[in-house]
Order: structure tokens, then C-alpha cells, then sequence
């Protein structure tokens, strides 16, 4: 029997779940009787038509499809047309979202057959080999359901759960992976979480937390770090739950050279834990906070959380520059209101990490959240993701809002551009960031430098600025970010933004431009850097600039160290992009400006292509010349 195995991936080259499935299945061939497995990856924007042609190729009896709440309408057209086409293949849904509502996949699409229910891995070996032996499927079997001859829905509930997580063959130390060639991985050193969160699906309720052993996981990682992968992503509910295993995790993977990305409850931290991060690796941290009010937080049952906890351990991450931190907010949870979303957005921002996120409250099938969702007054509609389209404190109206607000914030905060220009205002003006975000879009539909479609349309998308991975939303461009928050601050009408202080936040918002440039250049710069360039790691690209001591001291202020030189001292400031601190500024004095000016490289010298691309914001320059060293 050929099993072809398929899912929709937004940006990761492979996909655990259909690894571990074809892992513990292949392990298991006298309960499946006898199988080929191949795996199919493709991306959520790939062609339906394209995608069922190259599975059917293959000749697949069966074909399965991991489905969540981003790919599941496509799993159902490709389901559609695998059916189409190859009448008899035998087509089988698995993953978060059919898990929790088999009943409705399966009577809403005639040409899905089995769905698997809760866990994969073992109801998948289970169905395997009932097909393989000719099995009618007539009573009830834990882990799938089916459709009778007369069309009912048969449904046996949630399958076993794994209970020793070893048992899963690790595809990583799998014969064949590093020539796989897969430059972005997902790993999960456990699964489930020990945390009850209404909304989270990571609390499942047909299975407990469970953990891979530790020699499993540090063998894992090894063979990841030996396979060259550029990217891991640790799918973990909350990387740090258990300090000493996370520790450990932290210590093996000193020296990874890959960019590392963890989950995380801010509250957990140590001081000791922190400083592990950057020699692992860890670039990313996400860090859920969903609320700062009291009674959401009880209403969503995360009464656990500590304010004064996680302020102090952000600030201590703060410390680390090379982690970008990304704060991640729900907008409409239950008992919260426009209000109590805008103060936990003020003091998420004015804790300033990189990032802050606010997601649209998504009422995912399977939460608690979701089945109360009547009793809640949450409205949700009823196609996936499942958003939330109204409650009894957010109107459609509001939520509206919600999208003119998180675009403001995008602009001023997330892209980079107007962070430092933002800080200045906030004191200037004495006022928080809500209350800035709702001026400047009032001044940029005023001033048409965005419309009002365009506004409500990029604050749909909640996650993304300077240092997210995924690419520049139309609009956000960073000259154009730069040009509307130039624009807006020519013309806003704050209390208290004087002549002066539109000049200081002008000039903030040019050092936020530069940096956040620099930024985007990482990519460039980290792949030359790493093609053997050497002395590109040490002679990073530059750019300077010069602004009066006004706008430096505000540097100063908001907590830069611009380096030794007084305000009075300082001839301009050199931007470059430091391998292991990213983008960084440095004032320098009239003897180190000259000495620049002598050993930049001019346009005409012979330099890898790669350099074409960033002359405009780059002059290399020798170790020497560099202050930093
Ligand atoms: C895997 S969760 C966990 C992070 C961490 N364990 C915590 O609790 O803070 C990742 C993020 O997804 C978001 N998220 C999870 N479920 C959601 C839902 N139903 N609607 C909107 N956002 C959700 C939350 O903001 C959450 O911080
Ligand atoms: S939000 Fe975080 S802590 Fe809460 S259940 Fe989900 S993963 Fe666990």
C-alpha cells in the first residue's frame, strides 16, 4: 500500500507531525501490514492542481493531510481533487483542527473518508492496517471516524496518546535527514502543556503533558546542528517551564549557529536561564502576556500570571541584544473591553520589547473557550481561523478599531522606524501610546498618506514588523513607513509637540529608519558573512549620520550607549550591523570621522556582488576603523 502524506506549511521545509507519523508507522509494519510512505510538504499559497498532480504521480492508495486551523480549507480542496481524480484513493484527514470536528468535516465533504481523532500516531497504524487487511469498518474505533453506507457519521472518540515519547522515532536521528537538506526546523522536546488557558489548544484535554527524555532530546539537537539547518523553531507550549531542563537544553546548544526561536512564559525565567540564551542561539522569544487586566486574566484562567515577575525578567532579556522579544496580546478575550485592551497595549509598549503582537481572539475548536463561546457572548465566524466578529463588550465597530490601532502601532512601533520618535512623544506630550496611535491615524487619513482601506486592512495582520521573518506587507515598506511618520509628525497636533520636540522626533524617527534598514539587510549581510568573507565579520557594513546633541541626549535617555563621547564631542553616528548584537549605532568623534572617510571603499573597487545590493546603506570598513573592534 502507497501512503502519500501532505500538508500546507507557511514557512518550514518539513512537517513533525507527518515525520513522526511515518516514523512510528514504519516501525510498526506487522500492525500495518505492508506500506510506502512518501511525504509532501507544500506551501499554503501552492497550487491546488499542482499539488494533487504531483501526489497522484506517486501512485498513493491512501493519502493523509496534517490539517490546522491556517491549512485546513485547503486540505479540503485538495481532498476534493485527489477524489476527483482517483476515485478509489482513500483520503484521510489528521491534526489540531479535524481532530475536533470529524462530525462536521466528514458530512460537509463527501470525498474525505476517515478522520483521525486526537493523537496520530497510534489510530494512523491502527487504520493502516485495517485497510491494508480489507476490514469493513462498522463499530465504533477509538482515534477515527468514518461515514457508513447510510452516511452517519461513525466516530469512536479520541485515540491513545502516546504515554513514553521516546517511542517516536526521531526523524532527526533518522539515517538521511542532514541530506535532506532542510534549512528550517520544527522541534518539540514535549508535548501538550501544564497550563489551562480557555483560549490555547496546546491544553488538550485528551492527553496529558508528556516529555521526550533528555538524552533524546540532546541527541536530537545535535544531529539538527549537524544537519546545517539555519532556522529551529521549538514548538514547545513554553520552552522554559522547567528551569533545569531548559537550562541543560540551553547548554547543549552552545555554539548553535543556527537561528533559534522559543515560546515562552516571561514569569519563569532566571537570571541564569537568560544569559544562556544568546550562546544557544535563541534570536527569537516569544513571550505571551494576552492581557494585563486582572479580570480577563481570571476569565481565561491564567490567574497565575505575575505583572511585577514579568517586568522585571523583560527588562533583564532586554539586556541581551542580540534576542529580539515579541509580546504577544489577544484582542477580545472574555471580560475584556476597548479599554482594558488599549491599557494592556500602553503598558506592553512601554515595557519596550521589539515586538508587541495583538492577535484578533481566534475561538479554535477544541478550546474551552470555543464551546463557551454562547455563554460568553463571543461571536466568532464560523469559517477558519474562526475570528471573532463581535462579544457583548467589543461591537463589530470596535474590533474595527482594534485594526486602526494595531496598524498605528505597527508603523510606530513594531516596523522599528518610529520607536525612538514614539518614546519622545510619549514624554513630550505626557501621553500613552494608545492615545499617539489614535492621532496619527486620524493625521494619515486626513493627510491621505494611507486610506482608511489600507489601514483597517494591514491591522488585520498582527504579527509582523522590522524583526519578524516573514516578508514586508505592501504599505509597510520601510521608506514609506518612514515617509508617513516624517509626514505625521510635520503635522500632528499633540499637546505639547512644539517646535523643538518635532525636530528631535524627526530626527528619531531617521535613526529608528536606519537601524530598522540595517535590519532587513540581515539576511544579505548574514550570508556573506558566511560565504566565507571573513573580513566581513569583522569590517560590517556602515552608514553615519550626524544629529545635534538635543537628539542625542534623548538617545541617552531612552537608554542608548552610544558609546564614551558627550553629546558635544560627537562628530556623527556610525550605523553597522554587529554579527552577533544586529544592527547597532555608535557616536563617533572628528578624528575617527576623518579616518572613516580615508578608508571607505569606493563603488569601483572589486567586491562580491552581494555588496552592489547594500552600497547604498553600507561603506566598509576595516577592523581598525572600527571603535567597537
Ligand atoms: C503557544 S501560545 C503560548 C505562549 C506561552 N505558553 C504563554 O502562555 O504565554 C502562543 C501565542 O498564541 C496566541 N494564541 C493562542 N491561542 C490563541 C487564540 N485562540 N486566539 C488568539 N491568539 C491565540 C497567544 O497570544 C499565545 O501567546
Ligand atoms: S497559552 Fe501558553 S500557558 Fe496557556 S495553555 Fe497555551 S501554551 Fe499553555
Amino acid at each position: 500500500m502507497r501512503v502519500a502524506l501532505v500538508t500546507f506549511e507557511s514557512f518550514y521545509d518539513h512537517s513533525l507531525a507527518l515525520d513522526y507519523l511515518v516514523g512510528y508507522a514504519s516501525e510498526r509494519r506487522e500492525a500495518t501490514g505492508p506500506a510506502e510512505f512518501g511525504v509532501f510538504v507544500h506551501r499554503e499559497k501552492d497550487d491546488t492542481k499542482r499539488v494533487t498532480q504531483q501526489v497522484l504521480e506517486w501512485g498513493p492508495d491512501v493519502v493523509g493531510f496534517s490539517t490546522c486551523v491556517w491549512n485546513i480549507a485547503e486540505s479540503v480542496r485538495a481532498a476534493k481533487a485527489v477524489k476527483d481524480t482517483a476515485h478509489d484513493t482513500v483520503t484521510v484527514f489528521g491534526g489540531m483542527e479535524a481532530s475536533f470536528r470529524p462530525r462536521a468535516l466528514l458530512e460537509d465533504c463527501a470525498e474525505l473518508d476517515f478522520v483521525v481523532v486526537g493523537e496520530g500516531e497510534v489510530p494512523f497504524v491502527d487504520l493502516l492496517g485495517r485497510l491494508n487487511r480489507g476490514e469493513a469498518f462498522q463499530t465504533a474505533v477509538a482515534g477515527l471516524a468514518w461515514r457508513n453506507a447510510t452516511g452517519a457519521v461513525i466516530s469512536g472518540g479520541f485515540g491513545q496518546a502516546l504515554t513514553y515519547m521516546d517511542n517516536l522515532p526521531s526523524p532527526f536521528q533518522a539515517p538521511g535527514f542532514a541530506e535532506r537538506g532542510l534549512s528550517r526546523v520544527l522541534y518539540e522536546s514535549y508535548r501538550g502543556c501544564a497550563f489551562r488557558c480557555d483560549f490555547c489548544l496546546y491544553s488538550r484535554e485528551y492527553a496529558p503533558m508528556r516529555c521526550f527524555s533528555l538524552d533524546r532530546v540532546r541527541d536530537d539537537l545535535a544531529a539538527i546542528a549537524r544537519s546545517g539547518a539555519t532556522h529551529v523553531r521549538f514548538v514547545d507550549a513554553t520552552f522554559n517551564l522547567d528551569a533545569d531542563r531548559a537550562k541543560k537544553i540551553l547548554r547543549w546548544m552552545a555554539g548553535c549557529e543556527a537561528n533559534v526561536c522559543v515560546e515562552v512564559v516571561a514569569e519563569l525565567f532566571d537570571e541564569e536561564m537568560i544569559s544562556l540564551l544568546p550562546s544557544a542561539g535563541v534570536r527569537h522569544v516569544d513571550i505571551g502576556l494576552q492581557s494585563t487586566q486582572r479580570n480577563v486574566l481570571e476569565a481565561i484562567n491564567r490567574t497565575w500570571h505575575r505583572g511585577d515577575q514579568f517586568r522585571k525578567n523583560l527588562d533583564l532579556l532586554r539586556r541581551e541584544p542580540a534576542l529580539t522579544l515579541n509580546v504577544e496580546l489577544i484582542a477580545g478575550l472574555p471580560e475584556d473591553t476597548p479599554a482594558g485592551l488599549r491599557r494592556s497595549l500602553d503598558e506592553a509598549v512601554l515595557m519596550l520589547p521589539d515586538h508587541v503582537s495583538v492577535y484578533r481572539l481566534l475561538g479554535l475548536k477544541g478550546t474551552r473557550l470555543a464551546r463557551r463561546a454562547d455563554e460568553l457572548g463571543l461571536r466568532f465566524d464560523p469559517d477558519p481561523p474562526y475570528e471573532l466578529i463581535g462579544s457583548a463588550s467589543f461591537s463589530p465597530e470596535d474590533l474595527d478599531r482594534v485594526n486602526d490601532l494595531t496598524f498605528a502601532h505597527l508603523v510606530l512601533f513594531n516596523s522599528g522606524v518610529g520607536r525612538y520618535a514614539l518614546r519622545h512623544l510619549l514624554s513630550a506630550c505626557d501621553l500613552g501610546p494608545s492615545a499617539i496611535y489614535d492621532d496619527f491615524v486620524a493625521v494619515s487619513v486626513e493627510r491621505g498618506t494611507y486610506s482608511r482601506e489600507e489601514i483597517r486592512w494591514l491591522g488585520r495582520h498582527h504579527a509582523c514588523g522590522n524583526r519578524f521573518e516573514s516578508p514586508t506587507l505592501p504599505g509597510l515598506e520601510l521608506p514609506r513607513v518612514r515617509a508617513a511618520i516624517v509626514d505625521y509628525l510635520a503635522n500632528a497636533g499633540l499637546p505639547g509637540l512644539l517646535g523643538e520636540h518635532r525636530r528631535i522626533a524627526t530626527d528619531l524617527a531617521d535613526f529608528g529608519y536606519r537601524l530598522a534598514e540595517l535590519d532587513s539587510a540581515r539576511e544579505h549581510i548574514g550570508k556573506a558573512a558566511g560565504a566565507g568573507q571573513s573580513e566581513l565579520r569583522v569590517a560590517p557594513w556602515c552608514q553615519r549620520a550626524s544629529y545635534p546633541p538635543s537628539v542625542l541626549a534623548e538617545l541617552v535617555r531612552q537608554g542608548h550607549d552610544l558609546g564614551e563621547l558627550a553629546p558635544e564631542e560627537v562628530a556623527g553616528v556610525v550605523f553597522f550591523y554587529h554579527p552577533e548584537l544586529g544592527p547597532a549605532a555608535l557616536a563617533i568623534d572628528d578624528a575617527t570621522a576623518s579616518l572613516l572617510d580615508q578608508e571607505a571603499i569606493g563603488a569601483g573597487d572589486e567586491q562580491p556582488p552581494v555588496l552592489d545590493v547594500l552600497r547604498g546603506l553600507a561603506i566598509l570598513v576595516p577592523k581598525e576603523a572600527l571603535i567597537s573592534g
